[in-house]
């Protein structure tokens, strides 16, 4: 990989405004999130009388990243380093780089400032300047303000923004995990964006509908052309309505589709067919989608996409080891810590041999999500389906559809 900064052609984004991030094309698993598109950590170059970068990257890039500051400015004239949010993608390449920044002064919030100085100790001997929600920084024809975003998805996370350009930099907001040589999302094929898009959101922001609502209320009042992001790529014209518009619908708990989501792990097919038979009763009904994940081919990622925008959901397990199976139990555990089942229809569904365990513990979670079981401790099979437990699951399959349309319209 090229450390120099001759090798970094220039970016630019918007006038005087230029990425200086770096593409992780390689990165498969991301604190157990499966970006199977990799993902990016932008940042970036304001070219002002006071030259700024915003946000930095995760620390395996530390010296593409200064390479390309390089490309634009000597280190020594940069004057300040905003920064978003401290988590280590964004940050960790400014415990080895921030002293290579002699003159720039790191521009965040109080929170913020305290986790840094947690993470990388070496930073309270670094120039700060705290900023709060009403603060206002002049770095040349363009002035700074900030949007303070807490629990979104960190305490420390905020917005920067520019009325000079219209542009807010959103750090993880409207980020997607994506590596792409473009940067900016009318560039892509916007469709496939949004699904990147919704992915994260679901499994990064999910627990966070109040906050967002909160922030973006704050935003509403800022006059936005364009939002730069710290992952992926960045929205502008109709693809920021459609994001914009996405995350409305999120902050307002109406983003679920008229949808059901199957998933399960099977041993020796008998969780298979209850599942297949609820998919298919489901399309019985008719104007309801259905989506099925066996565990075998799919990871919790999927099914955290997938159960954001449901409006009902059947999770299937058989018996094993007196509990359920380790895949089903980890994507449980997974959306009950994003709250994704939360107020929708659930059905809970297995076989089992002699221990009627693993359909009990799911309707167990199932309750403690606060979801509502459509059949009180779950639809139980003794080792093998037959007609009369393929057609119950079949008879679910439609009146899991019918709650979920009821979920959907109810919104
Ligand atoms: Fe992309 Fe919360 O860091």
């Amino acid at each position: 990989m090229p450390k120099t900064a001759t090798l970094y052609p220039k970016t630019p984004m918007l006038p005087g405004i230029y990425w200086a991030g770096v593409v992780d094309w390689a990165v498969r698993i991301f604190h157990g999130y499966h970006t199977d598109e990799g993902s990016s950590y932008n940042s970036y170059f304001i070219d002002d009388e006071c030259k700024t970068l915003i946000d930095s990257v995760k620390y395996p890039f530390a010296d593409e990243w200064v390479a390309r500051v390089s490309t634009m400015a000597r280190l020594e004239d940069i004057k300040y380093i905003v920064v978003n949010h401290a988590e280590g993608d964004h940050t960790s390449a400014l415990e080895s780089k921030w002293r290579l920044f002699p003159n720039a002064t790191f521009v965040t919030n109080k929170k913020c400032q305290e986790h840094l100085q947690l993470l990388y100790p070496d930073m309270v001997h670094a120039k700060w300047h705290i900023i709060d929600g009403k603060s206002e920084l002049k770095i040349g024809v363009r002035t700074l303000t900030f949007v303070l975003t807490p629990l979104l998805h960190w305490p420390d996370s905020m917005f920067t923004y520019s009325a000079h350009d219209r542009t807010l930099f959103s750090m993880d907001g409207f980020g997607q995990h994506y590596a792409s040589n473009r940067r900016w999302a009318d560039e892509c094929d916007v469709g496939h964006v949004m699904t990147l898009f919704n992915e994260y959101t679901a499994n990064i922001l999910g627990l966070f509908a109040a906050q967002m609502k909160l922030a973006l209320a704050a935003a509403s009042k800022l006059d936005i052309q364009n939002i730069l992001t710290a992952h992926g790529v960045n929205w502008r014209g109709e693809a920021l309505g459609r994001a914009l518009e996405a995350y409305s619908r999120f902050s307002q708990n109406k983003h679920c589709e008229n949808k059901v989501l199957v998933f399960f792990d099977s041993m020796y097919g008998a969780t298979d067919r209850l599942a297949h038979a609820i998919l298919e009763g489901v399309r019985n009904k008719g104007g309801t989608d259905c989506v099925l994940i066996d565990m075998k081919s799919s990871d919790i990622t999927k099914v955290a996409l997938h159960a954001f925008d449901a409006s009902a959901v059947a999770i299937g397990s058989p018996t094993l080891n007196n509990g359920m199976m380790p895949s089903i139990s980890a994507a449980l555990t997974y959306i009950k810590g994003l709250a994704l089942l939360k107020g929708k229809p659930v059905l809970a569904f297995g076989s089992y041999g002699w221990a009627e365990r693993a359909v009990k513990d799911i309707a167990k979670v199932a309750e403690e999500c606060k979801a509502v079981c459509v059949k009180e401790g779950g639809m139980s099979i003794k080792f093998q389906t037959n007609e009369t437990s393929l057609k119950e699951a079949y008879e679910y399959g439609t009146l899991l559809a019918q709650k979920a349309e009821e979920h959907y319209k109810n919104q």
